[in-house]
């Protein structure tokens, strides 16, 4: 009976439709009756995104041209997208999302004239849904479009911004639900679109994108781009700079400014064996080229896993490539979100928890397990701070894997619980059921569902299928929705055991009962050991405490930005005088929203730190993405 199910379970899961890229194998007949009555697994990939106003199941697109003109004099891009179609249901709208952008004019192939279209009314994060009339006919529409200061997804930089300081910069940061605001488009997760792109730039400087790229500026300015493979519209992204580009590998590389890219080779030095250590775990690379591009520090995040080109922070070239596991991390994402991608940005951790986890697994292979198991352990301090905070904060909820975001804006979503909470459950169930079985289930599993959207449900269903479902203990250890829908961290989570980190306890014991920090016994300590030294110390420091750490360890003039703010966080709230204007300029020049909020928290926290804070903002907040700019917007108008 069992197996019946079973063989019925892999008949139909051939048949789950895949919107717009549908598998090549021929249905048989046999599976075709399969097909006739939905599945409960088919039921199980429904979903309704409630950030999009697109109707996918009515009219999609599938293909984008794109043609834009990027004028950094009044930063804006100006651009005609051309889609392509699918009307599905032979219906008479179809449905795109917008924010803030000037539409001129709408025209489609099989329509004389410009189209009268309708803009419904703006509705905050959410944007305008643009209704555009199409026939049964309708094979493209083209739309005519400029940005505005309101687009939030695009950073244009003035030359003092960047690095060489010789030219402006852009670029773009569209996850969540920012492709709207620099593209009208079926802004969901869950839709899948090729696209082709020509851009015309300043001379001299080079234009990158999500897709094929060139690797040298060129004399007109205008560059050409192409991406076969589908995405969603948050991975649609844009680069223009003075950018040079360095090889390292055969199928890896490095775009950076001028002064930069020699550093950012060395740094990412080890990126291709990344490529190759995470196909030999997960399966085949899809993507083509992996290259990096490494932005001005302004970029609110550390990495944005666009398609093929990665972008990422500054500060994470520390010389030393301590902390290139950021890296590993949006590799990762090459196939837990870009192949398998969210439904909604209620299921974010299928992205995030997925990739943390096969971010730890490549950081094992390459550096072995002493390493990828204190990243796991700093993940785990840091997850039971975010828990106490969000129940502090009355967010309860939002310590679930599964969230709600429903009215809300998909950022409240990004807290460390979709990363390092579904980190620990995947370990769990590793651990639960052994490496070999969940490695061949997970290989498999990017294979199943390449190309295509992945709900919470449709997860647990596919999981107890093929893996748990074949020993009845396993579900009772892993108890898997309480991990999913309950609050909290349950009390199965995997305790991982540090030797490197007991080493640190041991002379962080004997600074605390009077050796001085010059005795200890710390020159072998790698970044993570550091990390983790910072944050046990206790949050009460006096003035010669710290100064007694900072002589010895060079703390306040650490080259590593992760251990730098590591030590402001903790000193800036014991009012710590060695620190003078090192926390001013380091708010002002970096724009990462991680960094950022804990370290004004902290001034904001400190004595007489509310002016302080206001203050520092008020300098800095013009070289600030609109993505930190909102987070700290909010925290600074509390007070
Ligand atoms: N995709 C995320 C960044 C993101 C998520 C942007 C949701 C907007 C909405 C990226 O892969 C990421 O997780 N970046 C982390 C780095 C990582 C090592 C945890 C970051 O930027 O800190
Ligand atoms: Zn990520």
């Amino acid at each position: 009976m069992l197996k019946t199910i079973w063989l019925v379970f892999i008949a139909s899961m051939l048949f789950i439709s895949c919107d717009n890229q549908p598998k090549s194998s021929e249905p048989t007949t046999e599976k075709e009756t399969e097909k006739m009555e939905p599945n409960e697994f088919e039921l199980l990939l429904n979903y309704t995104d409630h950030h999009s106003f697109a109707k996918p199941d009515e009219a999609v697109v599938t293909h984008l041209k794109w043609i834009a003109d990027v004028d950094f004099d009044s930063k804006t891009i100006t651009a005609t997208a051309s889609y392509n179609i699918n009307n599905r249901e032979g219906v008479d709208t179809i449905f795109l999302d917008s924010r803030n952008l000037v539409i001129s004019e709408i025209r489609r192939d099989d329509h004389e004239g410009a189209l009268s279209f309708q803009l419904h009314e703006h509705s905050g994060v959410l944007g305008t849904e643009l209704a555009i009339p199409i026939s049964k006919n309708t094979q493209t529409i083209s739309i005519d479009y400029k940005t505005t200061e309101g687009a939030d997804a695009l950073q244009f930089l003035d030359p003092v911004q960047t690095a060489n300081k010789t030219h402006p910069f852009l670029f773009t940061q569209s996850q969540a639900i920012l492709a709207r605001t620099w593209l009208p488009c079926q802004d969901s997760p869950g839709i899948r679109f090729t696209y082709e792109a020509t851009v015309k730039v300043p001379k001299g400087m080079l234009a990158v994108m999500s897709a094929s790229n060139p690797t040298e500026a060129n004399e007109t300015g205008i560059y050409t781009f192409k991406m076969d493979q589908a995405i969603p519209s948050y991975l649609f992204a844009l680069a223009v700079g003075n950018l040079k580009y360095q090889s390292l590998g055969s199928e890896a590389g490095v775009y950076a400014e001028p002064n930069v890219i020699e550093a950012a080779a060395y740094e990412f030095e080890d990126m291709q064996n990344m490529v190759d250590t995470a196909e030999s775990l997960y399966g085949a690379y899809q993507w083509g080229k992996y290259d990096v591009i490494v932005l001005p520090p302004s970029f609110p995040f550390g990495g944005m896993e666009n398609p093929r080109l990665t972008f990422a922070t500054p500060t994470i070239i520390a010389g030393d490539k301590s902390l290139t596991a950021l890296i590993a991390h949006e590799l990762a994402h090459s196939w837990s979100g870009n192949l398998v991608t969210n439904a909604t940005w209620d299921d974010i951790w299928l992205n995030e928890g997925f990739t943390v986890y096969f971010e730890n697994r490549i950081m094992e292979e390459i550096f072995g397990a002493d390493f990828s198991n204190m990243l796991a352990l700093l993940s785990y301090e840091g997850l039971l701070d975010e828990i106490e905070s969000l129940n502090k904060d009355n967010r309860a909820a939002d310590t679930r894997l599964k969230v709600d975001l429903d009215g809300r804006n998909p950022d409240d979503g990004l807290t460390s619980i979709p990363y390092d909470k579904g980190y620990f459950l995947l370990r769990l169930i590793e651990e639960t059921v052994g490496r070999a079985e969940w490695d061949a289930f997970l290989k498999e599993y990017f294979k199943e569902f390449e190309f295509r959207v992945m709900t919470s449900e449709a997860f647990l269903f596919y999981l107890d299928q093929k893996l748990l479902s074949k020993n009845p203990e396993w579900n009772k250890t892993i108890k898997i929705k309480d991990w999913v829908y309950g609050e909290g961290l349950p009390d199965n989570c995997p305790k991982i055991i540090s030797s490197q980190f007991e080493k640190v306890d041991a002379q962080l014991a004997n600074w605390i009962s009077g050796t001085s920090a010059k005795e200890l016994e710390s020159s072998e300590w790698m970044t993570p050991q550091w990390l983790y030294f910072i944050g046990q110390l206790d949050i009460d420091l006096n003035q010669e405490q710290m100064s007694d750490l900072d002589v010895a360890f060079g703390f306040t003039a650490s080259g590593n930005s992760e251990i730098k703010a590591a030590w402001f966080e903790k000193t800036i709230p014991n009012n710590y005088t060695g620190l003078g204007k090192t926390v001013e300029k380091f708010l002002i020049e970096v724009g990462r929203r991680k960094f950022l909020t804990p370290i004004y928290k902290a001034i904001l926290d400190s004595k007489g730190g509310i002016t302080e804070a206001k203050a520092i903002y008020e300098k800095a907040r013009p070289n600030y993405h609109a993505v930190s700019r909102e987070t700290l917007d909010a925290l600074l108008a509390e007070k």
